[in-house]
Formats: structure tokens, C-alpha cells, sequence
């Protein structure tokens, strides 16, 4: 397993979130998230715990995760940096969010990814019984 860089730093604090940052990354480098607005951005912050990451000043890395705290987590939004991957930041993120107390002992953690392989350390898998999932698409499909 690689090392994370050092310096790197962890925070749950959402008012610490580079808004300017994660709503370019999000809006122009991110396949599930593309032209998605400010707006919708800084909504998605208020009611979501957020996971920062940053080297130094300068935010590196994000994840989000919708959860009542304590039946149900969604964790979305998961990007690190294009300069900064490869360094063990994304890891960093998933484990504060596998560690985090609210999200102890929950009945479901979902997410969906194109990286199934980068999730399985922490505990995710295939759904057991997909066809018992549904899914209401909203007005814009890429938000
Ligand atoms: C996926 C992403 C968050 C990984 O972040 P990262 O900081 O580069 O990942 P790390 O350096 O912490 O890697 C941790 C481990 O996951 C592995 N990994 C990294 N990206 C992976 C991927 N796309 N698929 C499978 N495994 C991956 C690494 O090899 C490493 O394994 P190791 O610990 O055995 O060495 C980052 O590449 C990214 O932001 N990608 C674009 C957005 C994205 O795809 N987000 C997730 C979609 S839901």
C-alpha cells in the first residue's frame, strides 16, 4: 500500500470547503457532475457532511456524504485533484469517512463508481440484489 503524502490534512469542517474549487472540479472535471451549478454546489455542502483535504492551503481533495446518521449514507462527490492522485489522499478521504462516528454502524453505505476497485478496501461491494433497487431520474440527469 502507498504512503500518503506528508502534510497532507483531513477536515470535516464544511465551512473550510474551497467552494471556488470544488465547484470548477466538479462542474468541468468530473464525468457524474458536469455543468452542475454553484448553486446546486453549495447546497449539496450545507446538507451533506463534507471530507476536505488539503496540502497546505490549497484543497486537494473532497468527499460528501448524505446520511440521516443512522440508518443510511450515500458517499458521492469523491474527487482528488488531477496533480495530487496516486498519493494516497483518496484513501485519506475514504478512511475519515470509514471512521467517522456519525456513520458508525449504519444498516446501508451506498455509493456508485467507476472505480469499484478503489472502494473495496473499505468494505463496499456489488449490490447483493440489484433488481431490488429503483431509481427516479430527476430533470437534469447530470446534476
Ligand atoms: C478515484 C480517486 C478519488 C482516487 O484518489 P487518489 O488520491 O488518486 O487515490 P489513492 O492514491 O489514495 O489510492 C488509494 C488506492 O486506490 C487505488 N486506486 C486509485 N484510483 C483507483 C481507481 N480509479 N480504480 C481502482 N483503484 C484505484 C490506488 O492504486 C491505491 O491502491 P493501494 O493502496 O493498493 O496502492 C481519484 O483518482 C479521482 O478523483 N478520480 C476522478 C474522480 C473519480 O473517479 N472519483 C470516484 C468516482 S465515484
Amino acid at each position: 500500500m502507498e504512503s500518503t503524502k506528508p502534510g497532507i490534512r483531513i477536515t470535516t469542517d464544511a465551512t473550510q470547503v474551497d467552494v471556488d474549487w470544488l465547484h470548477e472540479a466538479l462542474s468541468t472535471r468530473a464525468y457524474w457532475a458536469l455543468g452542475r451549478s454553484r448553486e446546486t454546489v453549495e447546497r449539496s455542502i450545507e446538507h451533506s457532511l463534507c471530507f476536505s483535504a488539503f496540502d497546505g492551503s490549497q484543497q486537494v481533495g473532497f468527499a460528501r456524504v448524505v446520511t440521516d446518521q443512522a440508518t443510511f449514507a450515500w458517499v458521492c462527490d469523491v474527487f482528488v485533484e488531477e496533480g495530487h492522485r496516486g498519493q494516497g489522499i483518496g484513501r485519506r478521504l475514504m478512511e475519515a469517512v470509514a471512521g467517522d462516528p456519525r456513520l458508525a454502524g449504519l444498516k446501508r453505505t451506498v455509493l456508485a463508481t467507476s472505480s469499484p476497485g478503489f472502494y473495496a478496501p473499505f468494505g463496499f461491494a456489488p449490490l447483493d440484489k440489484p433488481e431490488r433497487w429503483m431509481l427516479r431520474p430527476g430533470p437534469a440527469p447530470t446534476d
